[in-house]
């Protein structure tokens, strides 16, 4: 197959005929990546098994692992969700558009092969100019998983796409590089009490403020050992790069040079050590790649190009540092932590 490129401008908006294009392939039951305000997403029509279908396929994703389906306005929710709690609603005038998914029961209308056999749906309303018009464009809900191989770190640019999925989709919308960065923060509405079962941009606090009481999926917290992640797709070794990756956490001075001493055990073509640009230079063996800037807080923003660098550059091992938990920090970490497989070392000033 061969994919088509087109392009999405923040100013120009679309080329009329390409979106009439891109949405005619989504009616067709054909796949299309588009950007969005956290990562790209691989579009398929949110209500077409088929669709579906293509979609796990593509990615070579697991089909137990349910799809979010996107709208560009809320009269689209009633007809996907049941049971639609008030809470809802307050959490949707906060935070849609944008980077957050809220789990509902499903409506009949939603095939199963779209939530992974649950019966419960995956909801979110992007506020990328891009995704909402395409999605009006395709009159339909659109299915749309993060446009990477499955397992991979999550597509943050047209070329990362390209990476993983030429030749397997019908388009690839090029808009440039998404803003944030990390996927929507999750929240299931399906339990007496919000529950996050994948942390985002937005925060805990943020939903707080809003929701009231708002819980941590506690398969999430790894604090049971007992409980999964209830999001199927938190349980992969997941947004991976291909080397084996370490963590190692502690202040930042004795962090950097355990790195740097950890390096040296690896010729310098096969060690790849993750930084930021407060530490990049503090570093004299290896292939340093920095994710961002702490201070400037643009870690979430460079933290998936990162990884894929790291393969590109075709290291062995990866030696990274930690950030911080704050606030955004909670989604940069899980995401961390997961392409690491939670590989992590502790370090203390002796
Ligand atoms: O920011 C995002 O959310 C991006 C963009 C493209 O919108 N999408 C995204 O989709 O990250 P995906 O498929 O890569 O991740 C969806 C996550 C998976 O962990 C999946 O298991 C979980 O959402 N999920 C979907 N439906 C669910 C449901 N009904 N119950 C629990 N978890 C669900
Ligand atoms: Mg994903």
């Amino acid at each position: 197959m061969v994919t088509e490129y087109i392009c999405w401008d923040c100013e120009k908006g679309y080329q009329p005929q390409d979106l009439q294009r891109a949405a005619m392939v989504l009616k067709q039951h054909g796949l299309v990546a588009f950007p969005t305000e956290t990562v790209y997403g691989l579009g398929g029509s949110g209500l077409c098994p088929e669709a579906a279908k293509r979609i796990y396929e593509a990615k070579g994703r697991p089909s137990d692992n349910p799809l979010i389906l996107h709208i560009s306005k809320s009269e689209q929710l009633p007809m996907i969700a049941d049971r639609i709690p008030d809470v809802a609603y307050s959490l949707m005038k906060a935070f849609w558009p944008g980077p957050m998914t809220l789990i509902f029961h499903k409506n009949k209308c939603v095939p199963r092969e779209i939530t992974g056999g649950l019966e419960t749906v995956a909801v979110r309303m992007p506020s990328h100019e891009a995704a909402r018009m395409l999605i009006e464009a395709a009159g339909v809900p659109i299915a749309a998983p993060s446009a990477n191989t499955s397992g991979r770190p999550s597509p943050t640019t047209a070329a990362h796409v390209r990476e993983d999925l030429d030749g397997r989709i019908e388009m690839i919308i090029d808009g440039g590089a998404v803003n944030i960065g990390v996927e929507s923060t999750i929240v299931d509405l399906t339990e007496d009490i919000p529950t996050i079962l994948r942390p985002g941009h937005i925060t805990k606090d943020m939903l707080q403020q809003v929701a009231g009481e708002v819980r941590m999926d506690a398969g999430l917290l790894g604090t049971d050992s007992d409980r999964k992640p209830k999001a199927p797709g938190m349980k992969y070794r997941h947004y991976a790069p291909r080397a084996k990756m370490t963590v190692f956490d502690g202040e930042l001075d004795v962090v950097v040079k355990q790195i740097n001493d950890r390096a040296r055990e690896y010729p310098a073509a096969q060690v790849g050590i993750l930084a930021s640009e407060e530490t990049a230079d503090s570093y004299t063996h290896g292939q340093v790649v920095s994710a961002g800037s702490r201070n400037a807080r643009t870690i979430e923003q460079g933290l998936y190009s990162a990884l894929r660098l790291f393969d590109h550059k075709g290291v062995k091992v990866i030696l990274s540092e930690s950030f911080s938990q704050e606030d955004k920090g909670e989604a940069i970490m899980n995401r961390l932590m997961k392409a690491a497989g939670q590989h992590i070392i502790y370090l203390s000033r002796e």
